[in-house]
């Protein structure tokens, strides 16, 4: 069975229902996800280390604040400084997710420094699969998925309400698709690094 850990900070809990949702389609996907939330920035993060360096995939998750991931998240970025010279994480897969009030918001800028992130430690990058909605702007309501059309990563977008009521539907099911998805390439992935039955014989 292959673990996807999922990493994530989510200061109001907007963000941690997209994790929750992602956490679902890896199991539904029949493997194991591995729930790491960020608390705050002095959080000893050498647990996250470790159970990172166990898991097959791992999904990076966080909040767009001020344009970029926010900064509990950047610190556990750079705590994992020592796994960098390690290459401990070099050719794992990775994928993203962020989350932020305004339909843009400029979430592509944090998506692409989980995306940094993760070649900073030589992983492999899963996008979201999933083409933006082919209808009207009138016609995308809340079931819609990839409701704001990103590709690198999956972006929630949420009013600012409760997390029960926002983010809507069809950006916890974009969620759990990607979870599916990169549960399902950590099987292939792991499948393809077996020895050929010719070598094994
Ligand atoms: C410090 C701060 C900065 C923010 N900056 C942005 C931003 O750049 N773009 C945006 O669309 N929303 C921004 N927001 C709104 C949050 O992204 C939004 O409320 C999000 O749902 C919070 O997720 P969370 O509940 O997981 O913390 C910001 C919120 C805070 C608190």
């Amino acid at each position: 069975m292959s673990k996807v850990a999922i990493v994530y900070h989510s200061g109001y809990g907007h963000t941690a229902v997209l994790a929750d949702s992602i956490a679902q389609g890896v199991r539904d996907a029949g493997q194991t996800p591995v729930l790491l939330k960020i608390e705050g920035p002095a959080q000893d993060f050498a647990p996250f280390h470790d159970a990172i360096g166990e898991a097959d995939a791992v999904i990076f998750g966080a909040p767009t604040y001020m344009g970029d991931v926010s900064a509990a998240f950047k610190a556990f970025a750079e705590s994992t400084t020592q796994v960098f010279y390690t290459a401990a994480w070099k050719d794992k897969l990775a994928a993203g997710f962020t989350n932020s009030h305004s339909f843009s918001g400029d979430k592509s800028h944090a998506l692409a420094s989980l995306t940094i992130f993760a070649a900073q430690h030589g992983m492999n990058w899963v996008n979201l699969g999933l083409a933006p909605p082919a209808v009207t702007a009138a016609e995308r309501g809340p079931d819609t998925l990839n409701r704001v059309g990103s590709f690198i990563g999956l972006a929630g977008q949420s009013d600012n309400v409760s997390p029960e009521l926002s983010p809507p539907a069809g950006d916890r099911e974009t969620a759990r698709l990607l979870g599916e998805r990169v549960a399902n390439a950590a099987v292939r992935w792991a499948r393809g690094a077996q020895p050929a039955l010719s070598e094994a014989a």
